[in-house]
Order: C-alpha cells, then structure tokens, then sequence
C-alpha cells in the first residue's frame, strides 16, 4: 500500500466525500484512504449525499456514476452548483467514451475504471488534490499580483503623489520612453513597475536592471547579449536582456551611470529598434519600451561631458518627478501606518501605531533617505519595540543619527525638527553618518552595508568614494 501523504503534497489529512451505493465496495475505499491519513465521509445514497454538501467543506469529491435515484453526472452537476472549484472523480464500471465526455464536459476532474488496484485510487486522489492545490496558489498569485500592481499599495494621499499618479495613468497606456527621476528612495523602481502593469504591455515581461551595479562589460553582454566565442569565455550563445524583455518593458535604473559607450549602442537602438548581440553582425529587431530612473543631474552630466545629450532626450520623453518625502508631509502618517501593517503581516506581532511623540518626530523629521529609511527605521523599531505602539525613545535612536532633526525634547540642537538651514549639507551629514555607522556594525563589509541599507552596492560604494570614507576605518 503506498505511504501516507505528507504535508505540503497537498493531500494531508483532506477531507473526501466518498459517494457510492454499493456499501462493500465504499468501505474498502474508506479503508484505504482511511488508512493513507485522508478523513472521509461516506454516503450511499447520492441525494443524501448533495444535500449534506456545502462549498468548501470537503476538499474530494468521489462519486460512483451508476446509482439508484440520483445518478453520479447529476450528483457532479448539484455539487457543481454549489461550488464550482472542489475537484471531483467519478467512479464507473463501463467508462463508455460517451459518458466520459459527458463527466469531463460537466467539470469532473477524473475518471476512475472499476475494478481499480487501491493504488491507483490513491494515485488519483493524490493528483487531483495536487492540481487543486496549485490551482488555488495560482489564482492567489494573481490575486496578489494585481493587487500589488494597482495602485492600492502606492501610498500616500499629498498632492505631490496624487499628480505623479495621474501622469503614471497617462503614460501607461502610451508607448512611449519615460524617465523617472528622483531622489534616492523615493520610490522610483514602484512607479516603473506600476507604469509597465499599467500598460498594454503586462502580459509581457518586466525586466529590470542597475546600470550603476555593474562592470562596463558585464552590463553590455547583459543587456545585448552576446555571440558565442565573442570573448573568452562566451562559451554559447546568450539572449540579453532586450531580448528577454521582447513585448514588455526594460528599465533602466541609475540610467545616469551608462558608461559613454554603452550609451552609444543604446541610442542606436532606441533610434531603431535594433541591436547586435556582442560579436554578431546581425541585427536583432525587438519591440521593448524603455522605462529608466535616476537620481542623479543627467543635465549637468550632458553638461561635463560624460552623458550624451542626444541619449537624454530619447529617454526623457515623459518626465516623472518624484518629490522627496520632506516634500508631501502629509503622507508620513500614512506610510508609517502602512509599513507597521506589512510589518505585522510578515513578523505576526500587533503594533498599532506609534506615540503621540514618536508620531511628532516622524512626522517633523526631513527623511533624506526618503520612503526606502522609513522602511528601513519602522523594520528596525518594530525589531526593538515591546510595547504596543512604537514609542519616542526607540523611534530616535534611528533617525537621531541625522543630527537633522533631534527628537523635540533635545535641548542640543539649535534648529527646530526638520528645519535644516541647508538640505544637501544636512544630507551629507545623515549619509555620512549612516554610512559610517553601517560600516562600524559590518566590519567594513560592504556587501552587508549595502544589504541592510536596502541600497545596491555600487551606490554604497559611490557614497563612499563622495564622502571620502574608508571601508578599511572598519575591517
Ligand atoms: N508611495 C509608496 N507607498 C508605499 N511604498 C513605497 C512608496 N514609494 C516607495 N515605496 C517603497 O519604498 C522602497 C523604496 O522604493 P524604490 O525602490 O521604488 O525607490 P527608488 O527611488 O528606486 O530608490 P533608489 O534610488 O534607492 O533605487 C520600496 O520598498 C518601495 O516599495
Ligand atoms: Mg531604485
């Protein structure tokens, strides 16, 4: 006899309804499900059997097709009525081809053949829990999924947001190149997915990459893709990531950092749609809309020199500008109640909110690492947090180290919360600062700076260099 099923087959301990006249034969299949750890509920009378029924109270149906009074194709049809997704087998001994159809066309999921081994009976039950089981994580994926891409999980209700989400509404359903800009953390990465899950293009693919990540020759054989024996190690051919993206949408994150070359080809392909792969003479033509992102000056990039004009203004074609969070005040709240929420979710703790004074401080608090340090600070304080709500004294411990905004109760500073004479000095002393204190707490690893800063490592590493900080201060 087979073994039990095991949690996670999607058969554990599921509960079948077993339909079927003839006593002898039921029981033996009760027994030998019975036995591989599935509850079963007899029935020997079909009409019995459709009235005790109720969707989602059993996850099987099992139906003998040949019964007196109610046959199995109407017992499947009154079952059908009343829920349309519990997977259901019938059972018969003369499987003609005609009532097969009839069984399958009216939604039966399999047909079992009398006489049957019990091993085939287990074997079909097995499976057909197991489609059912993946069915159910399908449509949850897709429920999940649609859900992420609406607007519902961009939060925030300032008319700053409420403008960019109006534009991202246009823009979807245009084809055109658009470049999001912004400072860092803002949130640029959501509303590029939001304008490619908003578009025409959804079914197809979202590709993303970090144009600052990467080595110049690592990010040309990713995004054109290479021949085979272009360089050493090209040991076959590669699709890139244009071509992955063929339908959909490509974005380009830190667009400011292309290397010149790079952006030489990715003019001539937004020029013409077309490209080479590294080491080919043939042109590939593809049908991606190229969305990017930036947070650094691209104008006075053009300016210096090292971004080309004429790349900017096929990138540029729509402007997205998301405002800093010092900017649209009133959704601090908002995005503070919405990270403790998801936080919750994922820790099952029950924090409901934070203090009256640490909601003060938040709300007075410039963020000039913007959405992606609020995250990271309502993760760290719900970490910390006993209470019930995130109170003032774990609250400054994360966003004291600014030295921009002191808690309202600090006598030291000389400025009211988040009333920085000067933004950019302030942010390089909160950068700064931050960095430092990842680097003291990694041991100088930058990888795991990066990591627990939300940030991508080439940034980390930029940030650095800027700042004239040493990882070596921390090894
Ligand atoms: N309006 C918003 N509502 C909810 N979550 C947001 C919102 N904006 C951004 N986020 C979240 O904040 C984090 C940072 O956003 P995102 O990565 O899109 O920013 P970014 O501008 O691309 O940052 P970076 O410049 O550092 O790459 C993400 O986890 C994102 O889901
Ligand atoms: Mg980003």
């Amino acid at each position: 006899m087979a073994t039990a099923p095991k949690h996670g087959d999607g058969a554990a301990s599921a509960r079948i309804l077993l339909i079927d006249d003839e006593v002898a034969l039921s029981r033996m299949m009760e027994a030998v499900l019975g036995d591989s750890g599935y509850q079963v509920t007899i029935f020997n009378r079909s009409f019995e059997a459709v009235e005790a029924f109720q969707s989602g109270s059993y996850d099987l149906v099992i139906s003998d097709i040949k019964m007196p009074g109610m046959d199995g194709l109407e017992v499947l049809q009154k079952i059908r009525d009343k829920d349309e997704r519990v997977p259901v087998i019938m059972i018969t001994a003369h499987a003609t081809v005609e009532t097969s159809i009839q069984a399958l066309r009216k939604g039966a999921y399999d047909m079992l053949t009398k006489p049957f081994e019990p091993e085939e009976l287990l074997y079909r039950v097995k499976n057909a829990l197991q489609a059912n089981q993946l069915a159910a994580e399908n449509r949850e994926l897709k429920r999940e999924l649609a859900q992420k891409f609406s607007f519902d999980h961009i939060i925030g209700a300032s008319s700053g947001l409420k403008a960019v989400l109006e534009l991202v509404k246009k823009v979807a359903v245009r084809d055109t190149s658009v470049l999001i800009t912004g400072e860092s953390g803002t949130g640029k990465e959501l509303i590029a997915q939001a304008i490619h899950h908003n578009s025409p293009r959804k079914d197809k693919r979202f590709m993303a990459i970090n144009c600052g990540a990467l080595p110049e020759s690592v990010l040309e054989s990713e995004l054109f893709g290479y021949k085979k024996g272009a360089f050493t190690g090209a040991s076959a051919d590669r699709k890139g990531l244009l071509e992955a993206a063929d339908g959909g949408t490509l974005f380009l994150d830190e667009v400011g950092n292309l290397p010149l070359n790079v952006q030489k080809t990715l003019l001539r392909f937004l020029q013409e749609q077309e490209f080479m792969r590294i080491g080919d003479t043939r042109p590939i033509k593809v049908d991606v809309r190229i969305v990017s992102a930036t947070n650094a000056d691209l104008l006075q990039e053009i300016e210096d020199g090292s971004y080309r004009e004429d790349l900017y203004y096929r990138l540029n074609v729509v402007n997205i500008h998301l405002p800093p969070l010092r900017e649209r005040r009133t959704d601090l709240s908002l995005l503070a109640a919405h990270f403790i929420r998801n936080n919750n979710g994922k820790f099952g703790t029950s924090v409901q909110g934070l203090t009256p004074e640490a909601l003060a401080l938040l709300t007075s608090y410039d963020w000039p690492g913007n959405i992606r340090q609020m995250e990271n600070v309502i993760e760290a304080c719900m970490t910390l947090e006993s209470g019930e709500q995130i109170g003032l004294p774990v609250l400054s411990q994360f966003i004291r180290v600014a030295a921009v905004a002191p808690p309202p109760a600090s006598p030291a500073s000389d400025l009211p919360p988040g009333d920085s004479a000067d933004y950019s000095q302030a942010l390089t002393d909160f950068e700064t600062a931050y960095l430092r204190q990842l680097l003291q707490k990694t041991g100088g690893n930058v990888e795991e700076a990066a990591r627990l800063a939300g940030m991508n490592m080439a940034t980390v590493y930029r940030k650095l260099k800027k700042y004239q900080i040493r990882k070596e201060e921390f090894c």
